[in-house]
């Protein structure tokens, strides 16, 4: 009866212009103050959105069509392009954006433990920059808030090792990003800066928000088949994902310990233990801190507060298809074993093993999903992944043999 009633609905509100998504099941849906919530435990959570245009900051601006979508042929766009391949932006010169968000690992990397700078080991899984454009916090625990101040601690960090000047000479040098600088920016006076600005436009274009999804909460009842509207319909309600993957980014974007294992590559292999290591140091991890850890603290990095320890951003879930494997340790390589994990009401806390105090959120709860209920949420968690995202790999300019000096 329900769902004949919404049925009705969203047709009355096609004919009015105004597509809604069917929310067939047994998941209530709840209007208030014109906005869609499912209500999980006595509490709102925003309904799962289309996603629209990324948003552009007021002191980067780029071209953008009529609708608000960056436009690919802006010169800022063009220079960052070709930067995101660029190994110049590097300690050594040897590593690019490019070398860990591969765009054929759907932008990130498709090892559990990303690489860093040569001869070391990242401590965290890579990101997708697909769709980083969106998110208002950056990183696993959150600590950068936007992507022109992301791309140098990519660049100077863990990940590249470069030095501000070197990657300042190697741009100037080169006449073909003078030029390229000078047509984004106006003069090739503030290269480093300006290469931030350009890798951040880049990326707005790396925007996934096409997928069946998308589609089918746009109106289009048939981007969805009838497994993933069950799955969806699990989302909303007795799966209790929508409690934290709601509203446009099917994320909320604040933190929770799931009780995720440990990755046991951080205890076995010297290299990564010496990234783990490094990263705590410089943290400032209390000594208490330091000697007890065995695993990564998350948001504690950034805040200290003991309630934070092993807490980590809600991630997104568009493009998740091209993106294995899962969470910020990659301890998980595919949906089902993700899937299984909630089932179980996630898992022991680390956190309480190390330190004596748990901070695991009370939102997971054994779900008794079927396994046919398992298989029609991971064909819905499928829906969220549109066409893959493939650019032309740029032939990068190099230095002239000789430069002139007057
Ligand atoms: C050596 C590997 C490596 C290189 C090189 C690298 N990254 Fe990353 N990137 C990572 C890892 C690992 C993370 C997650 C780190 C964390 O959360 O602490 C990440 C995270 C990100 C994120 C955050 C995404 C999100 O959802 O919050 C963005 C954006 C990003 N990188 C852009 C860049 C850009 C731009 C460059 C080049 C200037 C770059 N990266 C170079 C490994 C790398
Ligand atoms: C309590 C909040 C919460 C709930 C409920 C929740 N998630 Fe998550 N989800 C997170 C957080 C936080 C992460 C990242 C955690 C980390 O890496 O430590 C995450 C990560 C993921 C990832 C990995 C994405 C990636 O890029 O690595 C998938 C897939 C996922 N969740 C699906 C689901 C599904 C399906 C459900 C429902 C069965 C669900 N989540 C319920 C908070 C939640």
């Amino acid at each position: 009866m329900i769902s004949t009633a919404l049925r009705l609905l969203a047709v009355a509100a096609m004919a009015l212009g105004l597509a809604l998504p069917a929310w067939a099941g047994t998941a209530k849906p709840v209007q208030k103050d014109g906005k869609t919530y499912f209500e999980i435990d006595g509490e709102l959570f925003p309904a799962l959105e289309p996603l629209g245009p990324p948003p552009i900051p007021k002191d980067n601006p780029q071209g953008v069509d009529a609708d608000g979508w960056p436009l690919k042929n802006d010169p800022k766009v063009k220079l960052g392009h070709f930067l995101f391949f660029e190994p110049a932006l590097s300690g050594d010169g040897s590593v690019s954006c490019q070398t860990c968000h591969v765009q054929g690992a759907g932008w990130a990397l498709n090892s559990a433990i990303s690489r860093s700078y040569p001869g070391q080991s990242h401590w965290r899984n890579s990101q997708s920059v697909v769709n980083a454009a969106y998110m208002s916090k950056l990183f696993w625990d959150g600590h950068t808030a936007s992507l022109e101040t992301q791309a140098p601690s990519a660049a100077k960090g863990l990940a590249g090792n470069g030095k501000q000047d070197m990657m300042t000479a190697r741009l100037t040098v080169v006449p073909e990003y003078v030029e390229m600088f000078e047509a984004a920016f106006g003069s090739a006076n503030n290269p480093i800066h300006d290469a931030w600005r350009a890798l951040s436009a880049f990326q707005r274009t790396l925007t996934s928000t096409d997928s069946p999804v998308d589609r089918y909460l746009r109106g289009e009842e048939d981007a969805l088949d009838e497994a993933q509207v069950r799955g969806m319909d699990l989302f909303n309600g007795k799966a209790r994902c929508i409690m934290c993957h709601n509203g446009k980014l099917a994320s909320d974007e604040k933190f929770y310990n799931l009780g995720l294992p440990r990755q046991p590559l951080f205890s076995n292999i010297a290299k990564n233990q010496i990234g783990f290591r490094s990263q705590n140091y410089g943290a400032g991890l209390p000594e208490e801190m330091f000697r007890k850890t065995k695993s990564d603290l998350g948001l504690y990095h950034r805040t200290h507060n003991h309630e934070d320890a092993g807490l980590f951003r809600t991630q997104p879930l568009r493009f998740i298809e091209y993106t294995p494997p899962y969470y910020h340790n990659g301890v998980m390589d595919d949906l089902f074993e993700v899937v299984e994990f909630y089932n179980q009401g996630g898992g022991e806390d680390y956190i309480l093993k190390d330190f004596g105090y748990s901070t695991k959120t009370d939102r997971l709860k054994e779900l008794n999903l079927s396994d046919d209920e398992m298989d029609d949420l991971v064909a819905f968690l499928e829906g969220f992944s549109g066409p893959e995202i493939l650019v032309q790999i740029p032939l990068l300019p190099k230095p002239p043999e000789r430069v002139s000096t007057k």
